[in-house]
């Protein structure tokens, strides 16, 4: 089976297309962060006009990289929430008009599903099975979301813990604006860290005392904020080191919750496979200390083009859906919550 599938929730305008739920043929992302960037942060505005701009030409290079046309499609899916709601609604309406043309049925995608299920995609010159499979611990770190979730299979999913403020993203993004980073800050924080010292600052891990898994990162970020404040009167003397080290404490700060609570996550449920999704998983440290702290478990993490939003995990969880009979999840164990035409 076919399916071509649509991406436009954020900031990342994506067709794909994956050939029975693993393979993918093409997956064409275009990021629209220069653009973004002069602002310190996704514009929602300029961010749906963009997705208006650019959709068209990438489904032309989506198909043409695949060598197919629109009439060797058998299904279409696009991501339906959760997101920018400008944006969303460029990606649904394409996808609505190619299904309604092609008359082939088409699946609303819910994003973090979406996320959870890159473990299985494989490329088509790779696609051996990795032996990754259902059930699972997924940690869901993106710009717009943290949570530990228990998958159980491609339709159910439980909540094991979530983010009672900011995502871990959005608190990179943050720390990086106040240091004056640029945007998107995860990457520019990753790369810093390298050089500095994780010990220097000891910020603080919120909720480790807790016995829930739901993280926060609003406290650490204030602590980064009244540290920055407090720090050397004189600016001009605030070395590249200094900033190295205060980038590690804190990059080191979010990784540390994130896999202290992932641990608990993990004890609780039994589970012995993990996945780690989302945009914070290409950071090179967490990939790195998750391996050396998860070494008795089965664990995945995608590579860096599909940790970040892309439409080939909407169109690869599409057919899971459509041979349930299932059309519109929504929310992530929702039946029907959405009607598309
Ligand atoms: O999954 P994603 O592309 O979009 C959302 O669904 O939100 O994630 C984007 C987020 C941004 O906050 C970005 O700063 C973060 O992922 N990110 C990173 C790294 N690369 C991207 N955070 C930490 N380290 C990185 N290397
Ligand atoms: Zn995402």
């Amino acid at each position: 089976m076919l399916v071509l599938g649509v991406e436009t929730s954020c900031d990342e305008t994506s067709c794909a297309i994956v050939k029975d739920g693993r393979i993918i043929l093409s997956n064409i992302i275009a990021s629209q962060v220069k653009s973004h960037a002069p602002y310190g942060g996704v514009v929602p505005e300029l961010a749906s006009r963009l997705h208006i701009e650019n959709c068209i030409p990438i489904l032309d290079r989506t198909l043409e990289a695949a060598d197919l046309t629109l009439s060797e499609i058998d299904l279409f899916s696009v991501t339906a929430g959760p997101g920018l709601v400008g944006s969303l609604l460029v990606g649904v309406e394409l996808a609505k008009a190619l299904s309604y043309v092609c008359q082939k049925p088409l699946i609303p995608i819910h994003h973090i599903a979406g996320h959870l299920y890159t473990p299985f995609l494989a490329s088509e010159l790779n696609h051996e099975d990795n032996g990754f499979d259902y059930p699972y611990l997924g940690l869901v770190v993106s710009g717009g979301h943290s949570s530990i979730i228990l998958v159980k299979s491609p339709l159910v999913y439980e909540e094991i813990g979530r983010t009672l403020d900011d995502a871990a993203g959005e608190a990179f993004d943050k720390v990086a604006k106040l240091m004056g980073l640029g945007y998107p800050g995860g990457p520019m924080i990753d790369r810093l860290s390298e050089k500095g010292d994780p010990q220097f600052v000891d910020f603080p891990r919120p909720g480790s005392k807790s016995d829930n898994c739901d993280l926060s990162f609003s406290g650490l970020k204030t602590a980064v904020v009244r540290y920055a404040h407090n720090w050397k009167k004189d600016k001009e003397s605030i070395t590249e080191t200094d900033m190295a080290n205060v980038a590690a404490s804190f990059q080191f700060a979010v990784i540390d919750t994130l896999l202290g609570k992932t641990r608990m996550a993990l004890e609780k449920t039994g589970m012995e496979r993990l996945a780690i999704v989302g945009g914070v998983a290409c950071n090179r440290t967490l990939r790195r200390e998750a391996f050396k702290m998860f070494s008795g478990i089965r664990i995945h993490i995608p590579p860096p083009v599909l940790c970040t939003d892309n439409a080939a995990m909407i169109a690869g969880l599409a057919p899971h859906y459509f041979d349930a009979g299932k059309t519109a999840p929504l929310t992530l164990n929702a039946d029907v919550n959405l009607r598309l035409y």
